[in-house]
This record gives structure tokens, sequence and C-alpha cells, in this order.
């Protein structure tokens, strides 16, 4: 594992005039967000969930705007949000396959589920197609062991995968309408 340096003193910050956390969102989550934590600071792992969700990537901007409106420090916002592989610094196809890795998947064969996705769609675990329509994952125990191997399209875990499996719902997010489509509903 190599460690990778963040060069948060001199990086410059892409900015644009539309801020990311609109008044929408902050006032949905003043409402139904903060009180369920005792500090503000809690709420800080379902408020990049929104952002992740609605750009499909945590823009260092939005960051900047997460911490004012906690009244943390960006830098623990950046720590966050590269901690944890739910969220991403780069945009992520409109569909996320993230196949499970961990020993039970592995045990059952997420390899030919893996190698299926890489052959479909021609892109290794943590890369997005050039069309923006599917990035692939490889994630750790999905929490789903007895029903290995299992993966995530979006936010829906398929279990017991196969190879046939794979491909229909590859199938499926490429329709139009489907998850991957652009006109697609961002889920599956
Ligand atoms: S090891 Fe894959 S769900 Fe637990």
């Amino acid at each position: 594992m190599s460690w990778k340096a963040k060069p948060s003193a001199t990086m410059s910050i892409p900015r644009r005039a539309e801020p990311y956390c609109t008044a929408e969102m902050k006032a949905r989550w003043e409402r139904e967000v903060l009180p369920k934590y005792a500090v503000k600071h809690g709420a800080l792992m379902p408020i990049l969930h929104d952002i992740q969700h609605a750009y499909r990537h945590i823009p260092y901007q939005a960051m900047v705007e997460v911490a004012a409106f906690l009244g943390i420090k960006p830098a623990d916002v950046l720590d966050t949000a590269t901690f944890y592989e739910e969220y991403s610094l780069e945009p992520r196809g409109r569909c996320v396959i993230g196949v499970c890795q961990s020993i039970a998947c592995e045990a059952c064969g997420h390899t030919k589920i893996v190698d299926r996705v890489r052959e479909r769609l021609g892109i290794e675990p943590h890369e997005t197609t050039p069309d923006g329509a599917f990035t692939l994952l490889t994630l750790e125990c999905l929490g789903s062991c007895d029903t290995a191997p299992v993966a995530l399209f979006n936010e829906t875990l398929h279990e017991k995968l196969t190879v046939e499996t794979v491909d229909r719902l590859i199938d499926e997010a490429t329709k139009p309408g489907g998850a991957a489509s652009a006109n697609g509903h961002g889920s599956h």
C-alpha cells in the first residue's frame, strides 16, 4: 500500500459561481439531518452522501461549502471524503458497479464477475467508461456473505451473481431510461 500525499497547502480549488450546496439541500439538512446528531460534525457523512449522489463526486468547492455549513475545517471534510470508498473526488459513472472482493465473495468466484464487467465495459477496477456511463469498483464486504458473490449496481444489491446475471444487468442499465443511460434515473 502506498500513501498519497495531499497537496492541501498549494493546490488551487476549481470554483464555479453556483454553489454545490443549494438552498434546498441546506434546508433539508437543517430539517432532517442535523437534528439526528448531538454535534453538527456528526452530520458530515450523510451530507457527503447527498453531495456524492447529486454530483456523482465530491467537488473541492463542495467540501469548502460543507465545512462552512457545519462549522468545521475543510481539511476535516477532505479527510472523510478521501477515507471512505463511498466517496470519490473524481466524477463516477451514472451506473456504479461495486463488486465485493472480500473473502466469501472471493471464495465464490468474484473474479469471474469482475472479469465479465471488465470485458463488457473495457475498464479496469476504479475506472470509468469514457462516456461516463459506468464505473467499476471492487469493494470490501457488503454484509451479504451468505449470498456471495454479490455486487451493488448503484444502490441495489444483487446476490448469488452469475456471469449471465451481470450481462443482463449491464444490458438493462444501458437501455434508454436505464441507470447508465444519459436519460437514466441514476439508480438501478
Ligand atoms: S464477503 Fe462479499 S458480502 Fe461479505
